[in-house]
């Protein structure tokens, strides 16, 4: 990993409520090791941003993300929320194509890519999530399916434009399940990644882009994955929600 970034970020998906959110955010000052160098990422539910844009404002380890925006950039779109307004209220990063919004709500690749777009029209990094099911993997089709996960949906943008972009490959089967990739698996898969990206974008381009590992990752197996050489840090959902747990994964680089 060496010259990458470090980075980890905590999806809290919907979970917190504001005095909740805020509370969280005092816990990780005070368990945060000041001396740490991994860029910190929180993801809040979109109506919490603000505020806790507000309240990490002088902090500049800590950095704020949404965990969706809308593919489209303003009007009749009821409860949709804008990477515009994202960027409004303070966010630097955003969650794109994460496997619930898959799932639950249905988006498909080329929304993915509009999203995507949005995002980088925002000044937003993308966190951009790719993963297999379970039998996928199971069907062995694992490295082909992340392998149209990347292409579709980045083909169209150039490496300059794609600069900010972070991925995430979290295995669905592996979130929120408790069953974490093995370091084997991870790395395995991750320098796939690094090799499609090479692929498709350049040496230069897939040695600097920081791929992130998802799926429950937790304080006690954090060390050993981030510890493989493309993994660069995860995208922690579960136990981002408590702040002695979520400290200890930062410290674990
Ligand atoms: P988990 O979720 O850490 O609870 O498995 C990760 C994610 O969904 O981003």
């Amino acid at each position: 990993m060496g010259f990458r970034r470090k980075i980890v970020a905590g999806n809290w998906k919907m979970n917190n409520t504001l005095s909740e959110a805020l509370s969280l955010v005092d816990g990780i000052l005070t368990n945060l090791d000041a001396s740490t160098t991994t860029e910190v990422i929180l993801c809040p539910a979109a109506p919490l941003l603000s505020a806790l844009d507000s309240h990490t404002k002088n902090l500049p380890k800590i950095k704020l993300g949404a965990q969706n925006c809308s593919e489209h950039v303003s009007g009749a779109y009821t409860g949709e929320v804008s990477a515009a307004m994202v960027k409004s209220v303070g966010c630097d990063y955003v969650i794109i194509g994460h496997s619930e919004r898959r799932m639950c709500f249905n988006e498909n690749n080329k929304q993915l890519a509009e999203k995507i777009k949005r995002a980088l029209e925002n000044n937003l990094s993308p966190i951009f999530c790719i993963g297999e099911k379970k039998e996928e993997r199971e069907k062995n089709i694992h490295f082909n399916l992340v392998k149209t996960q990347i292409t579709e949906v980045l083909q169209n943008f150039s490496a300059k434009e794609l600069d900010k972009l972070i991925l995430a490959y979290e295995p669905v089967w592996a979130i929120g399940t408790g069953l974490t990739a093995t370091t084997q698996q991870a790395q395995e898969m991750h320098a796939f990644i690094r090799k499609v990206l090479e692929e498709t974008f350049g040496k230069l381009f897939a040695d600097k882009t920081p791929i992130l590992y998802g799926g429950s990752c937790n304080a006690q197996n954090a060390k050993d994955l981030f510890a493989c050489d493309d993994v660069d840090g995860g995208l922690i959902g579960g136990a981002s929600l408590k702040a002695s747990d979520f400290c200890s994964i930062i410290n674990s680089f």
